[in-house]
């Protein structure tokens, strides 16, 4: 169907399945055991119910943020997915190519299709990246690859550590013949098990040791924001805090990984209470995220309401590119602006200050 037609995240979630190789389908959504997260990721932004001020002059209203000190044009930035070329033969390049045109901050995946450098080096606008981090068993590696994304610009480390293991995603594995051609660049792992699905198949150098003890050496080999990739309690946001991070992720890695583990939205409520009841929070240099889910305007608003300073979009670009390529993820960007612009309005909110939590009603938030 022509772009025009396309007026919401779901509409290129169905063209990208229609489109796609079945391997890349059953990669990109799936995710683990009885996927039971990744619909909880979309139904708790449902029990979130918004409180919206009247005859406040909203005329104009701006959405436009910072993220970790960047500029950013919407509240929102685009999750390291993995694998770009499995769904479309220019990979991740599309997503950077619409992110220059638009001041949108994009996260680079170790696993992207596209090496590090292409992205960079296709980098316009002055725009802004961050990178996402596999932590390598091997140290050297890691060491390099961080202080080489620093040089070349890189404002922010996304650390995953929701991943010791990848999560068993069956659609995946039931695709069982692994092939390289959309294959990741960088730290292939060694001992690769064909029939364990892509996923498994790509991410055995992942070190499963990493502990908090390792975040004072990942201070001292760069200047770059720090920030904590899945984090899923109070408890962890908590020490991460106490770590000297610079941010933090509630995720659960799109439900790719700890099945019926809960929402990041969920999990934000009771993070910010203990942040606050500690004196921690707020604090500027402490940036709090959130992913998982995220279709709408309105699910990134409830976030931001909730004390998030931006969240992370994974699927919904992902599928946009698959799609139409560079010009979807501008479509799908444009569709975002869009909702952003008329749900401020409806809400009475001005500015991203506005968004406070007396304009939403989460009381339900945490009855499943
Ligand atoms: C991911 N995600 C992810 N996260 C990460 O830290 N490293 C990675 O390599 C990947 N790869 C990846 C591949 C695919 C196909 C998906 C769908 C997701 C997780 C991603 O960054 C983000 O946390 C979720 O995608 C957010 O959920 P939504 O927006 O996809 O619902």
């Amino acid at each position: 169907p022509p772009l025009d037609n396309v007026l919401n995240m779901h509409d290129f979630e169905v063209v990208a399945k229609a489109v796609i190789p079945e391997k890349a389908w059953a990669y990109y959504s799936s995710a683990s055991d009885d996927e039971i997260t990744i619909r909880e990721n979309r139904t708790a932004f449902q029990r979130v119910w918004f409180r919206p001020r009247i005859l406040r002059d909203v005329s104009t209203v701006d959405w436009s943020t910072t993220i970790l000190g960047q500029k950013s044009s919407l509240p929102l930035y685009i999750s390291a997915t993995a694998l770009g070329k499995l769904g479309h033969p220019e990979g991740e390049l599309c997503l950077t190519r619409a992110a220059a045109n638009h001041g949108v901050i994009q996260m680079i995946a170790t696993l992207a299709s596209c090496s590090f450098d292409d992205i960079v080096d296709a980098q316009a606008n002055d725009q802004t990246f961050f990178l996402q981090l596999y932590v390598n068993r091997d140290r050297e590696i890691t060491k390099k690859y961080v202080q080489h994304a620093e040089a070349r610009g890189v404002k922010g480390l996304f650390i995953t550590v929701d991943a010791p293991q990848l999560g068993r995603r069956e659609k995946d594995m039931r695709m069982k013949q692994v092939d390289d051609s959309a294959g990741a660049e960088v730290q292939k792992g060694q001992d690769v098990k064909k029939d364990q699905g892509v996923a498994r198949a790509i991410s055995s150098f992942i070190d499963p040791s990493l502990s908090w003890k390792d975040i004072p050496w990942f201070r001292s080999i760069t200047k770059m924001p720090i920030i904590l990739k899945g984090i899923a309690t109070a408890e962890d946001a908590v020490l991460a805090y106490e770590a000297g991070v610079q941010g933090i992720v509630l995720s659960n890695h799109g439900g790719r990984q700890l099945d019926t583990a809960r929402s990041g939205l969920e999990v934000l409520v009771e993070v910010t209470a203990a942040l606050k009841a500690r004196g921690y929070w707020p604090d500027p240099k402490f940036e709090i995220f959130v992913d998982g889910g995220v279709r709408r305007a309105s699910d990134v608003l409830k976030a931001l309401a909730l004390g998030a300073k931006a969240v992370g979009v994974g699927r919904a670009f992902l599928y946009a590119f698959c799609a139409y390529g560079q010009e979807g993820v501008e479509r799908a960007i444009q569709i975002f602006r869009d909702e952003f612009e008329m749900n401020m309005r409806l809400l009475g909110a001005r500015t991203i200050d506005d968004l406070v939590p007396e304009m939403v009603d989460a009381s339900a938030l945490n009855q499943h």
